[in-house]
This record gives C-alpha cells, sequence and structure tokens, in this order.
C-alpha cells in the first residue's frame, strides 16, 4: 500500500524570516497527519528551516543540485553541502530547470544517481509542454524523461525516488489536469517504471501530481489509484492553504 507523500515546492520565495515562520505554522497543522511530508524552501533558508522541522514528521527538501560533487561550479549548490543542511529529499529535473535554465535529462540523471549515491531521497519532476500534448506526445515526453532520469539507478536506490508528474501547461497557471486525465499518465508512468524494474517495483513507486493542485481539486486528485500525492507550488506558501491539501486521507 503506497502512502501519499504531500511536498511543497516553494520556488524562490520568501526571506528565511518568513520561511521559519510558515514553517513553524506547519510543524503544528501537520502534526500526526495521516501522510508523509515535505517542504523545500529556497537555498538560503535551509539552514534555519532545517532546524524547525528536525525531529517532526517534515522532510527537508532542496529544489536543485549540482551535477557535481564539488569543485570549480561558481553559484551551484552540491549534494555535500545540502546534506550537511541536514537536507533529506532533493526535487531534480522540475521543469522550470528543464525549459527556464536548459537542463536535459542526461545532467539530471547524473544528479539523481549523485544524491542516490549519498543517501537522499529524490523526487524526478516528468511532464509534457501543452504543444507536446496537442501534438499527442504527452506519453512520450514522460516516458523518455522517465527512462533517462533512471538510467543506471539500482532497483534498491528505486526505492528512494518519487516520480511527479507535472504538466507543464498546469505549472501556475490555475489549470489543473482532470483526475482522469493525470490518473492516466500516472498508470503509464507506473507501467514505464513496471518494464523497466519489474512489478513489485511499479506497484511500490509513488507518483506526486504537480501543477495547480490545491485544497478545492485535492481530494478529487488523490483519490485517484495511480495519484499517490502532490508537489504544490502556489498552494504550499501559506499554511492555510496547504494543510487542507496535506491533511487529505
Ligand atoms: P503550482 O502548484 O504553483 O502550479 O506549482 C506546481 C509546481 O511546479 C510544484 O513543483
Amino acid at each position: 500500500m503506497r502512502k501519499n507523500f504531500i511536498a511543497g515546492n516553494w520556488k524562490m520565495h520568501k526571506t528565511t524570516g518568513e520561511a521559519v515562520a510558515l514553517a513553524k505554522d506547519l510543524v503544528s497543522a501537520l502534526a500526526g497527519g495521516p501522510n508523509k511530508y515535505m517542504i523545500a524552501p529556497s537555498f538560503t533558508a535551509l539552514d534555519a528551516v532545517s532546524k524547525v522541522v528536525s525531529g517532526t514528521n517534515i522532510l527537508l527538501g532542496a529544489q536543485n543540485m549540482s551535477t557535481d560533487e564539488q569543485g570549480a561550479h561558481t553559484g551551484e549548490v552540491s549534494v555535500l553541502q545540502l546534506k550537511d543542511l541536514g537536507v533529506q529529499v532533493v526535487i531534480l529535473g522540475h521543469s522550470e530547470r528543464r525549459h527556464t535554465y536548459s537542463e536535459t535529462d542526461d545532467m539530471i540523471n547524473r544528479k539523481v544517481k549523485l544524491a542516490l549515491s549519498h543517501g537522499l531521497e529524490v523526487i524526478l519532476c516528468v511532464g509534457e509542454l501543452l504543444e507536446e500534448r496537442e501534438a499527442g506526445k504527452a506519453e512520450a515526453v514522460c516516458e523518455e524523461q522517465t527512462r533517462k532520469g533512471l538510467a543506471g539507478v539500482s532497483a534498491d536506490d528505486l526505492k528512494r525516488v518519487t516520480i511527479a508528474y507535472e504538466p507543464v501547461w498546469a505549472i501556475g497557471t490555475g489549470k489543473t489536469a482532470t483526475p482522469e486525465d493525470a490518473d492516466a499518465i500516472h498508470a503509464f508512468i507506473r507501467k514505464v517504471v513496471g518494464e523497466m524494474y519489474g512489478a513489485d517495483a511499479a506497484a511500490a513507486m509513488v507518483i506526486q501530481y504537480g501543477g495547480s493542485m490545491k485544497a478545492e481539486n485535492a481530494e478529487a486528485l488523490l483519490a485517484k489509484e495511480n495519484i499517490d500525492g502532490g508537489l504544490i507550488g502556489g498552494a504550499a506558501l501559506k499554511a492555510d492553504t496547504f494543510a487542507p491539501i496535506a491533511l487529505c486521507k
């Protein structure tokens, strides 16, 4: 039985003080909650938020990380630095990284393998652009991003991977995939995982939905057989909007 995993991606929002205040509100609101939880503040707030969530039921996430362990990479943040701050999960391959900052499947795969080799959990994001969906290529895009993102990942390491299906056209736009459409892609991604790793790994794989998820649509999305949680942007920025999603059974 898969446990729903509800994660907040705070993107490039909040000063350290604002991040700490939200993290404290969430620690109270989600205490004893029925799901697995993670919040991913900006790098600048990780240290402070780490102290707030340590020992609670909320995991600390980072939004990205370098392809390299350390070295001359101005402006990048390494896996060692994240671990040093208590980070437990890293979001990789987010569509904003793929499409605004030109990250390739190969770069994302290197990051996935590096994070896993250091014991982190990974949320691997996949999802199609609007023009790809309209051209009937949604499944092909998700398959390619899943296969290339996971290339070389062992079955054992796969247990620390969550996949987030985030249709790019639904991110921050207010447009949500219908529960039926999202579930169909989730089922397809699960089939791809099954082809790569076998039926048990496919059945165990947690696949989150992301893209304008909010309290009003969360219940219907989470009720679907193949939707195992959410990766939430806008609605994760306030306890009042995140907690109702996070507390959905
Ligand atoms: P929104 O919930 O703001 O659409 O963002 C989704 C997302 O990109 C989470 O990673």
